[in-house]
């Protein structure tokens, strides 16, 4: 059993990483104190190729599981699909005790995390992630919300689940750009925290992708790079903003693309080397980072730069709206090395500078 536990006192919990734990799903569930109903949120796709095992497991153990099943896609991830999780949830009697299964991407667990948290004041939630980017990222941490027309996850609670069930084998079925999207974050956590990690990355990348014996390494590292950092600040008053590198460019993009145009991961990865080129130009680091990064996220075939033009207008505008903004000065991750990075407030003048030069090099 490769289990890793999320230390939070109280809310501390399991992340259970194992080929074939969905068959197991009702038996942890079990195992993590829950019983009775359980209403399993998922989206059609998901439900379709995995719905039947996750009812199955979870009826042998003996809980009675009902579905409740939201349209596919970031731009459900809103406050009406949360009113459709209240509605059936009040249709079919929930109670306290009543568990909320996430089945799917990081879209379904963010929903249902959020219902979780707020549904009869908070009721059990358990996470089982089916993407690539929720298993090394959204699942663990307790992040739960939805979008507003006018920003992404604007609106949302810290709930942390109970449990988090990971089986890489259903991977298998996801889209290769859904893959490489969620191969972003992994790249991430070699960036800010394990420079060893980052050079096993780019060793194993093909193997990886192709979902080889490397692919539960690399989850199992992810979750445990992010399971010390939550540990340790759980609602991000401090160190956990470094998990937001490569975010604060990387939503700017998003919110100029439209939601759903640009993978929440290909954003990440041209926010990630946006990053880096910005601490390498402000001296915030010696050069040679961004090629590595560049050199491991184009191995991986995901962009580097923006194929949307967004002028740098546009940019400060999504920044200013982002969250983190302090006192009317950007916040920044930077990398200080391969497998380091610190937090840099940059003027709004600096960041004008930033893309100005950065067009003339173009040229
Ligand atoms: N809470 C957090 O800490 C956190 C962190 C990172 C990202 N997020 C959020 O996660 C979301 C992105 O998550 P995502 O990339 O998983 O996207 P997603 O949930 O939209 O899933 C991507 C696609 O894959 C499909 N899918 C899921 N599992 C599958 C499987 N096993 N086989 C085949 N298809 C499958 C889905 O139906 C969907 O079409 C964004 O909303 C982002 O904001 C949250």
């Amino acid at each position: 059993m490769d289990n890793l536990r999320v230390e939070l006192g109280e809310r501390s919990y399991d992340i259970i990483i194992r080929n074939g734990s969905l068959n197991d799903l009702g038996e942890i569930a079990l195992r993590s104190g829950l019983k009775g109903a359980a209403a399993v949120v998922t989206n059609p796709l998901v439900k379709r190729l995995y719905g039947t095992r996750a009812t199955n497991s979870l009826k042998k153990a003996g809980f009675k599981p009902f579905f409740i099943t939201i349209p596919d896609g970031e731009r459900y991830k809103n406050l009406k699909s949360l009113s459709v999780i209240f509605d059936e949830l009040i249709a079919k009697r929930g109670e306290r005790t009543t568990p909320i299964i996430a089945l799917g991407g990081g879209v379904i667990g963010d929903l249902a995390g959020f219902a979780a948290a707020t549904y009869l004041r908070g009721v059990p939630f358990v996470q089982v992630p089916t993407t690539l980017l929720s298993q090394v990222d959204s699942s663990v941490g307790g992040k739960t919300g939805v979008n507003h027309p006018r920003g992404k996850n604007l609106i949302g609670a810290f709930y942390q689940p109970r449990v988090v069930v990971i089986d890489p084998e259903v991977l298998k079925t996801l889209a290769p750009r859904e893959l490489k999207a969620g191969f972003a974050e992994v790249a991430k956590y070699g960036v800010i925290w394990d420079e060893k990690f980052f050079s096993f990355l780019e060793e194993k990348v093909a193997e990886i992708l192709t979902l080889g014996s490397s692919v539960t390494e690399a989850i199992r590292t992810s979750c445990e790079i992010k399971a010390s950092v939550v540990g340790s600040d759980e609602r991000e008053s401090g160190l956990r903003a470094i998990l937001n590198f490569g975010h604060t460019f990387g939503h700017a993009i998003e919110a100029n693309a439209g939601y759903g145009r640009v993978k929440h991961g290909e954003a990440v990865a041209i926010g990630m080397c946006m990053a880096a080129d910005m601490a390498e130009s402000s001296g915030f680091c010696k050069k040679g980072v961004l090629s590595r990064i560049e050199g491991l996220l184009k191995a991986a075939g995901l962009p580097v730069v923006s194929k949307i033009r967004i002028s740098p207008k546009d940019y400060l505008k999504a920044l200013r709206i982002d969250k983190k903004v302090s006192a009317g000065r950007l916040r920044f991750v930077l990398p200080t090395r391969l497998g380091a990075v610190d937090i840099a407030e940059v003027s709004e003048a600096k960041i004008t500078e930033f893309f100005r030069k950065k067009t003339e090099r173009k040229r």
